[in-house]
C-alpha cells in the first residue's frame, strides 16, 4: 500500500478521531487502580468509544478479541483483557487503544503505574515517553523516516534499555496500518522523505532488559524473553511544513 497524503478535509477527520481517542485514554488513566481487572478496563474503553459514536478498531482486527490491549509488566503489547488478571499495587500497565471516527482511524498507547511503583519502573516509563518526543523532533517535512528512528534509538540506548524490533510504528488513515513502517531502532536506509499531510503512529516499545520478545500461546500477547518490564508510548501525529502536530495528546 502506498503512503497516503491526507487532504485538508481528511486532516480534520483525523484530528477529531484522535481528539476523541485522547479523551478515552484520559478516562482510562483516571480509572486505573489496584484490584480492577484488565477486562474492566476493556469494557470501560469499549463503552466510551461506542458512546462517542465511534468504532473500536482493534476489536476483531486479525481476530484480536478486545477493544483495548492491556499489557502488564513483562507484557510488551497486545495483552488480552481477562477478568482474572487483577492489577496489583506496583504493576505497570500499557494500554493501547484506537477508534474509527467517520472512517478515520486513531491509535495511541500509554503505560501507567498501578499505585506506587519502583523508581526503576518509573524511569522506564518516562524514558519510553521521552523517546517518542525525541523521535518527533525529527518529524518534519523534508527529513527522512530514518531520522525519527535514529533519534529514538540514540536516546533510548543511553539508558541501556532494549528496543523492541519485531513491532514498529506505521502510517494511519482510512486503515489502522498504512505504509510506511516506522521502526524505533537505527536504520541505515533513509526510508521515505517525510511530507506534509502524512499521518503516522509512532510507538516506541522499550524493555528494561534485553530487546528480545516472544509470543504467548494465545498468539497475541508479546512478552519480554528475559521477563523484564516493558513500556509503550504511542501517538498519532501529523507531518506539517513546520512542527508536527501530536493529534492524540489530551
Ligand atoms: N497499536 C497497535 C498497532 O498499532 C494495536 C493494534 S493490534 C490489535 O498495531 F490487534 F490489537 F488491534
Ligand atoms: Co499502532
Amino acid at each position: 500500500m502506498a503512503v497516503t497524503i491526507k487532504s485538508a478535509r481528511e486532516i480534520e477527520l483525523m484530528r477529531e478521531s484522535c481528539r476523541l481517542l485522547a479523551q478515552v485514554h484520559k478516562e482510562l488513566e483516571y480509572a486505573i487502580k489496584p484490584g480492577m481487572s484488565t477486562l474492566d478496563i476493556d469494557i470501560m474503553g469499549d463503552t466510551l468509544i461506542r458512546k462517542m459514536g465511534c468504532i473500536p478498531n482493534f476489536k476483531n482486527y486479525n481476530g484480536y478479541p478486545a477493544s483495548i490491549c492491556t499489557s502488564v509488566n513483562d507484557e510488551v503489547v497486545h495483552g488480552i483483557p481477562n477478568k482474572k488478571r487483577i492489577l496489583q499495587e506496583g504493576d505497570i500497565i500499557s494500554l493501547d487503544a484506537g477508534l474509527i471516527y467517520k472512517g478515520y482511524h486513531s491509535d495511541a498507547a500509554r503505560t501507567h503505574a498501578v499505585g506506587q511503583i519502583s523508581a526503576e519502573a518509573q524511569k522506564l516509563i518516562e524514558v519510553t515517553r521521552q523517546s517518542f518526543f525525541e523521535g518527533i523532533k525529527m518529524a518534519k517535512a523534508g527529513n527522512h523516516l530514518h531520522d525519527i528512528s535514529n533519534a529514538i534509538d540514540a536516546y533510548v540506548s543511553q539508558f541501556g534499555y532494549g528496543i523492541v524490533r519485531e513491532l514498529v510504528g506505521h502510517g494511519i488513515g482510512t486503515a489502522l496500518h498504512e505504509d510506511p513502517q516506522v521502526p524505533n531502532f537505527a536504520q541505515k536506509r533513509k526510508g521515505i522523505k517525510l511530507q506534509a499531510g502524512m499521518t503516522l503512529a509512532i510507538e516506541p516499545m522499550i524493555n528494561m532488559g534485553r530487546a528480545d520478545v516472544e509470543w504467548l500461546d494465545d498468539d497475541w500477547t508479546v512478552v519480554t524473553e528475559d521477563g523484564s518490564l516493558s513500556a509503550h508510548y504511542e501517538n498519532t501525529i501529523l507531518i506539517t511544513d513546520g512542527e508536527p502536530e501530536i493529534l492524540t495528546l489530551y
